[in-house]
Order: structure tokens, then C-alpha cells, then sequence
């Protein structure tokens, strides 16, 4: 897949699937898998690094697990996230964010909101880096949002969401990603724009959507909202294979003669 499959899939009516990751070991299980691309989200400095929210992830941290992930699988197509106000300090600072992601491994970046921002996006997109935007729940804005709850319910907030969308659109994004809203608002965007959007926790009416690697896998265990969908118990069978090794060790039983010199 490359940036402009994304186009070609919307416009074929095929479900772009998308899901995150942040190690080497991972990566190589999504590049062994059909999953369509991959994302290494800020969302690395809860499940990697056991942070409360997105905002303590940097560019040196996001580069160095997009690098992991380039090398677990150089064959899909990876976005990285552009982390907490990397973008808000100017166009150098956003520019040499963009710059460690993208020669670490990303084929694009991701961004999140518009308002105050547009024209850096315009100029990465005009730098020859593909933009995804971000819109909905934005984690980074979680202090604003005062926590991590459903956004664009009203009618007014769904019209300010479309405008962001549009605006998105208008300065070169490739996609959108819309999370955490009704599923009507992610329906009427899509339906708007050209470019596709990857819905998280937005719905079915949407061009993809995308999943944390360690959500759906059941490796967060406790962390069970109403959009999530969990495709393995990879915890629980975890856990059950450390306690047998455990006990193996104890009761003597590993090593045994085969697995000695
Ligand atoms: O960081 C992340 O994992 C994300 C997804 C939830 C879209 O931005």
C-alpha cells in the first residue's frame, strides 16, 4: 500500500484497516498479517511506556519506536504521530519533528486538529509529506475536553467538525481519522469529503478504521469502552504461559534432557 491507495480504496468502496504499533516484535506480526497500515501512534506513551495520557510522548520517543516498527515491517505503509505541541511552536520546530519521523521509517504523519495549524500542514504536504489529520476526540486536547469523552454530539459541534474537515481537506490531507464520535457526524464527514476517513470508536459509515494494537489484542486489560472490539486474550494467555514456565522451573521439569547440551 502507498498514499495514494488510500484515494483508490475509498473510491472503490474497500474498508482501509489500520491499527497501531510501536516495537519490532509487533511489527513483524502485522507485517505477516493483511492489515492494510500502520500506525505508530503518541498513544505509545500509555501502552509502551504506562503514561495516564498521550501528552508526555515526544518526537526523540516517536521516532525511536517508529524506527522499531520500520524494521519489523518494511513492507506497509507507516504514519507517525506528530506529538503534543510539535507542531504549535513554529514551522522549524514542526518542520524538524516531521524530519525525525519520516527519515526514522513514517511515509507520513499524522496531525491532530486544524484550527491555528493549517498553513503548517500546507507546507508539510507541499514538502512532499503525505498528512493524515485527526479529529473528534483529540487526545492531545484531552485537558480541554476535561477527559476522554464522546465529542461532536450536538448539531453545532457536528457543523464545527465538518468545517475542520473541510479545511483538512483543503490543505492537502490524504485522510482523516475521526474518533471517538456519533456515528452520523462520521457518516455526514465522510460523505463530504474525498479523502478518506479511519474511524475509531466513530462508527461503520467511514472509509477504515483503526484499533490500538494492545486494545483489541486484550493486553489492556480493564480498558473496555463501548467501540472496542477484542480479537484475542493475548493477557490471559501470557500470563498462563509465564506461570507454566514457572512452575516447569520449579518442579524441574525445564529443562529437560532435549532442551539441554
Ligand atoms: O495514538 C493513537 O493511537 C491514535 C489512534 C487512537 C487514532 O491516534
Amino acid at each position: 500500500m502507498n498514499v495514494l491507495d488510500f484515494q483508490k480504496m475509498k473510491d472503490e468502496g474497500c474498508k482501509i484497516s489500520m491499527v497501531t504499533c510501536y516495537d519490532y516484535a509487533s511489527a513483524r506480526a502485522i507485517a505477516a498479517s493483511s492489515v492494510d497500515c500502520i500506525l505508530v501512534g503518541d498513544s505509545v506513551a500509555m501502552t509502551m511506556h504506562g503514561h495516564p495520557t498521550t501528552l508526555s510522548a515526544t518526537t526523540p520517543m516517536m521516532a525511536l519506536h517508529t524506527a522499531a516498527v520500520a524494521r519489523g515491517a518494511p513492507s506497509k505503509f507507516i504514519v507517525a504521530d506528530l506529538p503534543f505541541l510539535s507542531y504549535r511552536k513554529g514551522l522549524k520546530d514542526a518542520m524538524d519533528s516531521v524530519q525525525e519521523l519520516i527519515t526514522a521509517g513514517a511515509h507520513a504523519i499524522k496531525i491532530e486538529g486544524v484550527r491555528g495549524h493549517a498553513e503548517i500542514i500546507r507546507h508539510i504536504v507541499d514538502s512532499g509529506v503525505p498528512v493524515m489529520g485527526h479529529l473528534g476526540l483529540t487526545p492531545q486536547s484531552v485537558n480541554m475536553f476535561g477527559g476522554m469523552k464522546v465529542q461532536a454530539k450536538t448539531e453545532t459541534a457536528s457543523k464545527i467538525l465538518t468545517s475542520d474537515a473541510r479545511e483538512l481537506e483543503a490543505a492537502g490531507c490524504f485522510s482523516v481519522v475521526l474518533e471517538c464520535i456519533p456515528s452520523d457526524a462520521a457518516r455526514r464527514v465522510t460523505d463530504l469529503l474525498k479523502i478518506p476517513t479511519i474511524g475509531i470508536g466513530a462508527g461503520p459509515d467511514v472509509s477504515g478504521q483503526v484499533l490500538v494494537y494492545h486494545d483489541m489484542l486484550g493486553l489492556n486489560p480493564g480498558f473496555a469502552p463501548k467501540f472496542l472490539k477484542i480479537y484475542a486474550n493475548a493477557f490471559e494467555a501470557i500470563h498462563a504461559a509465564l506461570n507454566a514456565y514457572d512452575q516447569d522451573v520449579k518442579a524441574g521439569r525445564f529443562p529437560s534432557a532435549g532442551e539441554s547440551y
